[in-house]
C-alpha cells in the first residue's frame, strides 16, 4: 500500500448528538465509549485493546510535605493516581465494566481478540465478567515493569507488575506465533511474562511544566506485541479508552486501521498531535522508499 493514500486523522465529536454517528477508521471519537460503541455495527472489529479505569485512585496514598503542598509528580519521577475518571463506587465499577465489555463482545468479529490491561485491584472482577460473557481466556500476561514505582509504605512488596488479559471470541483467532519469537530473549517461544519499562523519557508525552501529560500512558512496546500478535495488516483495531492514542499510533505504524474513543478532549488533542507526527514520518519514509 502506498502510504500517501492513507486517510488523515479525523476527530468526531460524539458528546451530544449520536444519531447517525458515522463508523469510520482512522478516527478519534470524543465521547463516552459505551454510548459510542452502541452506535457501531456488530462484528466489525478484529482486535480490541482496552486500558480502562482501574478504580485505584481512591486507594492512592496522600503524599504531601509538611506545608501540605501536593507532591504528586510525574515525568521523570513517579505519579500517584488520583484521577476523577478513575474513581467509582464498587457497584458502579462493576456495572460500568459489564456495560463496556458487553459492547466490546458485540463488536468483535468471530475470531476477534480482546486484550485488557489491569492490576490486582480489578483483575478478579474482570476475569469473572469476561467468563460470564463466555469469552475464552487464552493468557493472563504479566507485564513486569523493569522500573516500577517505589513502595512508599515499606509495609508490603513493591508493586511491579500489571496484567494483560488475552481473550478471544470463537475459535479461529489470529496469532502470529513465529513473529512473536523475536521478542523472546532466547529466540524461542514468547512466554506470558513480558519485561518492559514504564513509559518514560522521550516517549512520555510531557506538559509544558515537564510533568507527564497523562498518568497512565502505556509503552508503545506493549502495544507492538499485542497488535503484531493478534491482527493482520489492514485489520481494524479499537481502543475504547484511548488516552494519549498509543494504540492508534502503534496500529498506524504497523499498517492496521484503528479507532480510538476518549472522553477527555485534552487527551484527544494530544493524540492528534502525536498521530500527525507519526503520519508525517511514515509519509517521508514512504517517499524515500519510492525514490530509491
Ligand atoms: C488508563 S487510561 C488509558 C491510557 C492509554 N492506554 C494511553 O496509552 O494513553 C484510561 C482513559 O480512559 C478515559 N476514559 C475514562 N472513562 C471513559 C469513558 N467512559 N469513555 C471514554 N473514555 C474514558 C480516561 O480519560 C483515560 O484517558
Amino acid at each position: 500500500m502506498c502510504y500517501q493514500e492513507v486517510q488523515p486523522i479525523a476527530v468526531i465529536d460524539a458528546t451530544s448528538n449520536l444519531d447517525n454517528l458515522p463508523f469510520q477508521s482512522c478516527v478519534l471519537y470524543l465521547g463516552d465509549c459505551i454510548e459510542v460503541m452502541k452506535c457501531f455495527p456488530g462484528e466489525s472489529i478484529d482486535l480490541v485493546y482496552a486500558d480502562p479505569p482501574y478504580n485505584l485512585s481512591k486507594y492512592g496514598l496522600k503524599w504531601s510535605d509538611k506545608q501540605g503542598a501536593d507532591r504528586r509528580k510525574s515525568g521523570g519521577n513517579y505519579y500517584m493516581m488520583k484521577e476523577t475518571w478513575d474513581m467509582f463506587e464498587e457497584s458502579d465499577y462493576r456495572r460500568f465494566s459489564v456495560q463496556w465489555l458487553k459492547e466490546v463482545k458485540r463488536l468483535l468479529k468471530p475470531g476477534g481478540s480482546l486484550y485488557v490491561s489491569c492490576t490486582f485491584h480489578n483483575v478478579g472482577e474482570l476475569l469473572v465478567i469476561l467468563s460470564d460473557l463466555e469469552l475464552r481466556c487464552l493468557n493472563v500476561i504479566v507485564w513486569e515493569k523493569t522500573n516500577p514505582h517505589p513502595n512508599l509504605t515499606r509495609r508490603m512488596f513493591t508493586h511491579s507488575c500489571e496484567f494483560v488479559l488475552f481473550f478471544v471470541k470463537g475459535k479461529n483467532w489470529t496469532f502470529h506465533y513465529e513473529e512473536m519469537k523475536k521478542y523472546s530473549a532466547n529466540g524461542g517461544q514468547l512466554k506470558d511474562v513480558w519485561r518492559l519499562p514504564l513509559c518514560q523519557g522521550a516517549e512520555r508525552i510531557k506538559r509544558t511544566d515537564g510533568r507527564a501529560a497523562h498518568p497512565t500512558q502505556k509503552p508503545e512496546a506493549l502495544l507492538e506485541r499485542i497488535i503484531s500478535a493478534s491482527s493482520k495488516p489492514g485489520d481494524l483495531v479499537l481502543d475504547p479508552f484511548s488516552g494519549t492514542g498509543t494504540t492508534a499510533l502503534v496500529a498506524e505504524q504497523l499498517g492496521r486501521k484503528w479507532i480510538g474513543i476518549e472522553n477527555d478532549k485534552n487527551y484527544i488533542s494530544l493524540s492528534v498531535e502525536r498521530l500527525k507526527k507519526v503520519q508525517g514520518a511514515l509519509r517521508k519514509e514512504d517517499e524515500h522508499e519510492r525514490r530509491k
